[in-house]
């Protein structure tokens, strides 16, 4: 088993812009909220700390403004021990920005792009030789779609497993659906896939979280198997999902079988929302194991 597999992450980087509420505004209303934070987010960046704190490799391909945030967020990257050489900045634009309202046990979220949606393929290609070399590829939908088509086909001819975490969800191309390895909607993306022209042919890729329901698969025997969520107090559910993702590709990597990687991902997931922030609940390894032994009991 290789412990320490090397995790690629191509996606997206952002500074959060949170607040607490305690009952969301609806049209045309105000509200006053509680503290203001801003928090190091992105569903790219949240994944790859995810996976660097499970012991990966982790190499973060992405793109930053000039800007303070950018600045920010490259020193974090160094404290999380993430390799940023696949970062690129870009002097005419901001750094992600994500604003999000969190109320009711949920969040809201608005994503200016910025600088991510400058990650195009060519910019990408620079990164090649990083990417090709990495045991296991995690992608999510905050960067353009061109650029995701490219690294499924980069993963896919080199023999490289891609996972896709179709977040936001956005029409999948056939090339993506049929070259990736997994599949990682939430419910509503599940859904939506389902109109997809190739939708059932790819449902054996598909791992489709579900909250406090946890997550399922199906089987090569065509059956529907469902690993269970953890109970735990919720701060922030922000970010729960790309700790699945994080915690599920290292376990994959580290040769783990669906059920086991998945039980792994959803107590990662479940430690991840005690802490206010997308990355401020995400555990070490001990700390899923511990807990893992513990709920055991
Ligand atoms: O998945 C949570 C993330 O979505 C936030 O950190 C925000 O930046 C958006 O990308």
């Amino acid at each position: 088993m290789n412990d320490h597999p090397k995790v690629c992450v191509v996606g997206s980087i952002n500074m959060d812009m949170v607040t607490a509420v305690d009952k969301m505004p609806g049209q045309g209303e105000t509200v006053l909220g509680g503290t203001f934070r801003t928090n190091p987010g992105g569903k790219g960046a949240n994944q790859a700390v995810a996976a660097a704190r499970l012991g990966a490799e982790v190499s973060l391909v992405g793109a930053i403004g000039d800007d303070p945030f950018g600045k920010m967020l490259l020193k974090h990257f160094d404290l999380e021990n993430i390799k940023r050489e696949g970062i690129q900045i870009f002097s005419e634009t901001s750094t992600g920005i994500a604003t999000i309202i969190i109320s009711e046990n949920d969040n809201r979220i608005i994503v200016s792009s910025g600088a991510n949606s400058k990650l195009t393929p060519e910019i990408v290609e620079a990164s090649k030789e990083v990417i090709i070399k990495s045991d296991i590829i995690l992608l999510q939908f905050e960067i353009p779609m061109e650029t995701i088509s490219y690294i499924v086909n980069l993963g896919y001819e080199h023999h490289i497993p891609v996972i896709v975490n179709p977040a936001p969800y956005k029409y999948i191309p056939e090339n993506i659906l049929t070259k990736a390895t997994f599949f990682t909607p939430n419910e509503g993306e599940a859904f939506s896939m389902r109109s997809m022209p190739l939708y059932e042919s790819i449902t054996n890729k598909l791992i489709t979280t579900k909250g406090k329901h946890g997550a399922e698969f199906i089987t090569p025997t065509c059956e529907v198997k469902s690993v269970h969520a953890y109970a735990v107090s919720v701060k922030d559910t922000t970010g729960a999902g790309d700790t699945f993702n994080g915690a599920f590709a290292v376990e994959i990597a580290r040769g783990k079988s669906l059920s086991e990687a998945i039980n792994f991902a959803n107590a990662a997931a479940a430690l991840s929302v005690g802490k206010v922030g997308a990355q401020a609940g995400m555990p070490k390894r001990d700390e899923v194991n511990e807990f893992l032994v513990k709920v055991q009991k």
